[in-house]
């Protein structure tokens, strides 16, 4: 047990509360509470109690909580992260779990076209660390997931201007000050200290980059989380050089 309490200390600080055996928690004390426990218990009714066969993609896994869970419902899962940080606490899960049906690999967002193909993506928690957030949307939806579980960062209410996806006049711009407009607010310096928080988007903007990427939203389990099909993604004949683009800014601010 002191073996256990020293090697959750060694990999401190945890953003993902695991339960291991015998009632041990690596983050029992977090800002949010029993997270992402306390939403899993929302989001897991809505996704397939059998996954066997399926593959799955946890794009910012941290330490790894969803793609444990998904897991233990039978899937192949494959979790990426940027973070070494947070892919060691995943990869000592892993082993201290022994979690077989799942890998760990540092990779970005930007490389998901060349991960193939996968039933269901998990998506959550990154899109406001993003520079490029639309594309990163629309680099998703060019892979075909299966389905998809979404999750951001928002601001302001639940409200959708009823004539947001329409077209304004000029004189019109009024109009973009609506609650319900679709806006996401920009983060030059930092939001709650983190340098890598970019844009939080409004719920309005939020169902509007998903439906212009592509993607239908099916179900909202949850406060922020959004399951969606994937359809005929946007045809964007920039996305290869965006992509490209988006990539060597990203390495820029990694740096
Ligand atoms: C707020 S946490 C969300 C973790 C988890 N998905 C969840 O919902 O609990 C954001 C995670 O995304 C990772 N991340 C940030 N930028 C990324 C990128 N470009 N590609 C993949 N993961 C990224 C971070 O390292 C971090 O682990």
């Amino acid at each position: 047990m002191a073996d256990l309490a020293d090697a959750i200390a060694r990999l401190a600080p945890w953003f993902h509360n695991l339960h291991l055996p015998g009632g041990v928690e690596t983050a029992p004390d977090h800002f949010l509470g029993d997270f992402p426990r306390f939403k899993w218990r929302e989001i897991a009714p809505h996704l397939p109690a059998d996954l066997a066969g399926a593959r799955v993609l946890d794009i910012g896994c941290n330490a790894g909580f969803y793609s444990f869970a998904l897991a233990a419902r039978g899937a192949d899962v494959l979790g990426i992260d940027v973070d070494e940080h947070y892919l060691a606490q995943a990869r000592w899960a892993k082993a201290y779990l022994g979690a077989d049906r799942v890998a760990f690999r540092r990779a970005s967002i930007w490389e998901v076209d060349r991960l193939g193909r996968f039933d269901l993506v998990l998506f959550m928690g990154v899109l406001y660390h993003l520079r490029h957030p639309l594309l990163a949307l629309d680099l998703l939806a060019s892979t075909a997931p299966g389905l998809l579980v979404f999750q951001t960062l928002t601001h302001g209410g639940e409200g959708v201007a009823a004539d947001a996806g329409a077209d304004q006049g000029f004189t019109s711009r009024h109009r973009l000050e609506d609650p319900g407009w679709p806006r996401m607010a920009f983060i030059e310096t930092t939001f709650a200290g983190d340098p890598t928080n970019w844009w939080i988007p409004n719920h309005a903007a939020v169902a509007a980059m998903l439906r212009s990427a592509g993607f239908t939203v099916e179900a909202r389990p949850a406060h922020e989380v959004y399951i969606c099909r994937c359809g005929k993604p946007a045809a964007d004949p920039d996305l290869e050089a965006a992509h490209r683009a988006a990539v060597r800014l990203e390495a820029r601010t990694d740096s």
